[in-house]
């Protein structure tokens, strides 16, 4: 078993602030279930998001609109082994789920119940959710007055697709001031990190400044306290990354390749060269 760089206890919501009050850079990765988790995991994250981009990464939906959250409940349940069979009880990342589209827009109540599940079915220990509208930070402030960490998410929400696409924010001087005011309004709400989603790279400077909770950026430019990334795009898995999510690797292109090798390997097999360990030692029940 691997453990990652020595990290006492498992990592709670307040640490991350304690992380950029040290200086410490942040590093949040997402994970769609046990394999990924424990990638992840095993490379090092300090947080783990269970992001309802895998809406479109892994379920194969047009939009993160369709998840729900019983799908996300079971995606970050296995998430949450990969991570624990990695890092054992002791030394886990802060583990995060984002709520789906249209579980806490309807009523603080309702966000309750739906961030309630996520805390005591899933090893979750806080939830994200997207936007800073008046009913958003109502729904934020009641969340966290019932002992629930929540992330906030501005600039790109894939969740507003419909109303903003994914096209890049804060493009101008007054939609900038707009999500200043609303980061500020977030912080105020009781968030504790904000995820700051493709915006030119000055916002994320200026408001690092301003804010004591940590600043998480993705396409925001290098000025934020930490990063996060869609692993899948990182690893070149999903069939074009964004723009300023560019892969490490080209991981489909090499996975087709190998399988395409493997496959080619069983229609046209190869007299093994003499004294060559055949591919699979194990004895075939059915061959007698
Ligand atoms: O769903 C997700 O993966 C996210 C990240 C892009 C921050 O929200």
């Amino acid at each position: 078993m691997h453990f990652p760089a020595a990290r006492p206890v498992p990592l709670r919501p307040a640490d991350l602030a304690k992380r950029k009050q040290a200086g410490l850079p942040i590093s949040v990765l997402t994970a769609w279930d046990a394999l990924s988790g424990a990638v992840v995991a095993e490379a090092g994250a300090d947080a783990v998001l269970v992001g309802d981009s895998l809406a479109m990464v892994v379920l194969g939906h047009a939009t993160t609109l369709p998840v729900t959250l019983d799908e996300m409940l079971h995606h970050t349940r296995a998430v949450g082994r990969g991570v624990v069979a990695v890092c054992g009880p002791e030394q886990q990342p802060l583990l995060i789920t984002d709520l789906p589209f249209l579980s806490y827009q309807c009523s603080p109540d309702e966000a309750v119940a739906a961030a309630g599940r996520v805390l005591k079915e899933t090893p979750a220990a806080a939830v994200k959710l997207e936007g800073a509208e008046p009913e958003t930070l109502t729904v934020i402030d009641r969340l966290v007055r019932s002992g629930i960490p929540v992330m906030g998410h501005i600039g790109l929400t894939p969740q507003s697709v419909h109303r903003l696409g994914y096209r890049r924010q804060g493009t101008d001087p007054a939609s900038q001031e707009r999500l200043c005011r609303q980061a500020l309004a977030l912080a105020d709400a009781g968030c504790f990190a904000l995820v700051l989603e493709h915006v030119p790279d000055g916002l994320a400077e200026r408001l690092r400044g301003a804010l004591s909770l940590p600043l998480i950026g993705i396409g925001a430019g290098h000025s934020c306290d930490g990063q996060v990334r869609v692993t899948a795009d990182l690893l070149g898995l999903t069939p074009q990354q964004p723009p300023f999510s560019p892969p490490l690797l080209q991981g489909r292109q090499l996975a087709v390749q190998a399988l395409r090798r493997w496959i080619a390997e069983q229609r046209h097999p190869t007299t093994p060269a003499a004294g060559a360990a055949p591919h699979c030692s194990a004895p075939d029940p059915l061959d007698r």
